[in-house]
C-alpha cells in the first residue's frame, strides 16, 4: 500500500501537540511508514513538498515562528491530486464556510478529512455528511467534543448499530471552570483571568463564556449519535452572566443534554442548577465528563479530570491512525 499524503491546518496548542506526537517512537514505529507529511498551513504561511517534511522540521520552523522556512510556500491550499489527508486544527471560524469550502474540495474527490474544529460541523453538517457520502470520502470528528475524551470513535466501535436515549455531558472544560470559580467567590472577570492564567482559556474565550462552544459541540453529538440534521442556527444556549446566584448545596454547571422524546430530539445547552445526588457534582473544576444512556443496557458515565490541547491532539491521532491502518 502506497503512503498517504497528509496535510496539517492550523499548527497551534493542538497542532503543534499532534506534531510532537507524530515523532514519537511508538507511533512512528506502528504507522510511521504508512504516510508522508507534505505539508501544513497556519495563519499565515502555507508550506508544501510532495516529497515530504520530517514532522521535526515542521515543529521546529513553527515553534521558530519561521514556518516559511522550512520549505516552499505556497498561496493557496494544496489541491486533492496532491492530499490524502487533510487535518484541520485551525482556529474555528464564526459561520464554517471558510472551511466547508475547503472540505468541499477534498472530500468531493474522495479524499479524507479529520478535524478538531467545530464549526463547520455545527454549521454544515447535511452538507458536509453528503459530500463524504457522494465523493467516497471520510470526514472524521474525535476531538471536536469533549478534547481527548474518547466519544464517537468510543460509541461506534464499542456500542454498534446501538440506539442511545439519551446524552448528557459536560462538553465545555472553560465555562465550568469559570462558573466553579464564582460558584467559590470570585467575580466572572477573576475567574477568566484566572482561565486564561492556568492557560487553557483561549485569548478570545467569547465563544466559551457565550456558550456558543457548547452550543456547537450539542449540535455534533446530536446530528451524529442521534441522526438529527441540525444546525447551529436554530440551536438555543446560554451562557455565563456575570450577577449569576449560586446556592447552597449546588453546583452550576454549563450542560450540554439531548433526549429521544415523543416528539423528536430535544437537544439543549444551558446552565443548569446540579445538586449533590447528581453523579456531576463530584467532578473537578476542570473535569470533562459524559453520561449516555443507550435503550439496551445500563447507562455509560465516562469523566476525565482535565482534558487539553495534548489530550485533543490524541483524539485527532485516534482518527488519523484509523485511517492509516
Ligand atoms: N485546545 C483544545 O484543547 C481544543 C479542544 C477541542 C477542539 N479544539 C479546536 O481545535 C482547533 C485548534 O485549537 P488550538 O487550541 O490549537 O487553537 P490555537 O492555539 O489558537 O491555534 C489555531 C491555529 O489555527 C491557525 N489559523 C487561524 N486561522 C487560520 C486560517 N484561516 N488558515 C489556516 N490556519 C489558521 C493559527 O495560525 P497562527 O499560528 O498563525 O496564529 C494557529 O496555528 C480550534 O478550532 C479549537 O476550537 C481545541
Amino acid at each position: 500500500m502506497s503512503e498517504k499524503k497528509i496535510f496539517l491546518m492550523g499548527l497551534g496548542s493542538v497542532g503543534r501537540n499532534l506534531l510532537s506526537l507524530l515523532v514519537n517512537e511508538n507511533f512512528h514505529n506502528a504507522v510511521g511508514k504508512k504516510f508522508v507529511l507534505v505539508g501544513a498551513a497556519d495563519s499565515r504561511n502555507i508550506i508544501f513538498d510532495e516529497k515530504g517534511f520530517s514532522p521535526e522540521l515542521v515543529l521546529e520552523s513553527k515553534t521558530n515562528k519561521a514556518l516559511d522556512s522550512a520549505g516552499t510556500v505556497l498561496k493557496k491550499l494544496p489541491g486533492a491530486d496532491e492530499v490524502d489527508i487533510f487535518v484541520d486544527m485551525s482556529t474555528a471560524s464564526k459561520d464554517g464556510k471558510r472551511e466547508l469550502s475547503i472540505y468541499s474540495d477534498y472530500l468531493k474527490s474522495g479524499k479524507s478529512v479529520i478535524t478538531s474544529n467545530k464549526s463547520p460541523l455545527a454549521n454544515f453538517w447535511p452538507e458536509i455528511m453528503k459530500l463524504a457520502e457522494e465523493g467516497k470520502g471520510s470526514i472524521l470528528y474525535e476531538s471536536t467534543v469533549c478534547g481527548g475524551l474518547p466519544l464517537f470513535n468510543m460509541v461506534k466501535s464499542a456500542l454498534p448499530e446501538m440506539e442511545i436515549s439519551s446524552f448528557r455531558g459536560i462538553v465545555n472544560l472553560t465555562a465550568n471552570y469559570i462558573l466553579e470559580n464564582m460558584r467559590r467567590g470570585g467575580t466572572k472577570e477573576e475567574a477568566i483571568n484566572n482561565a486564561i492564567k492556568e492557560g487553557f482559556a483561549e485569548t478570545d474565550y467569547f465563544d466559551d463564556v457565550s456558550g456558543l462552544d457548547s452550543a456547537r459541540k450539542t449540535v455534533i453529538v446530536a446530528n451524529s449519535l442521534f441522526g438529527t440534521q441540525l444546525r447551529l442556527k436554530d440551536q438555543k444556549f446560554e451562557g455565563i452572566e456575570s450577577g449569576t446566584e449560586f446556592h447552597k448545596g449546588t453546583r452550576k454547571m454549563l450542560i450540554s443534554s439531548i433526549k429521544k422524546t415523543q416528539d423528536g430530539v430535544l437537544a439543549q445547552s444551558r446552565i443548569e442548577d446540579v445538586n449533590e445526588s447528581d453523579k456531576f457534582y463530584s467532578l473537578k473544576a476542570k473535569a470533562m465528563a459524559y453520561e449516555i444512556k443507550p435503550i439496551l443496557r445500563a447507562p455509560i458515565f465516562v469523566s476525565e479530570d482535565y482534558d487539553g490541547p495534548l489530550e485533543t491532539s490524541i483524539g485527532v491521532l485516534s482518527d488519523l491512525i484509523s485511517l492509516l491502518n
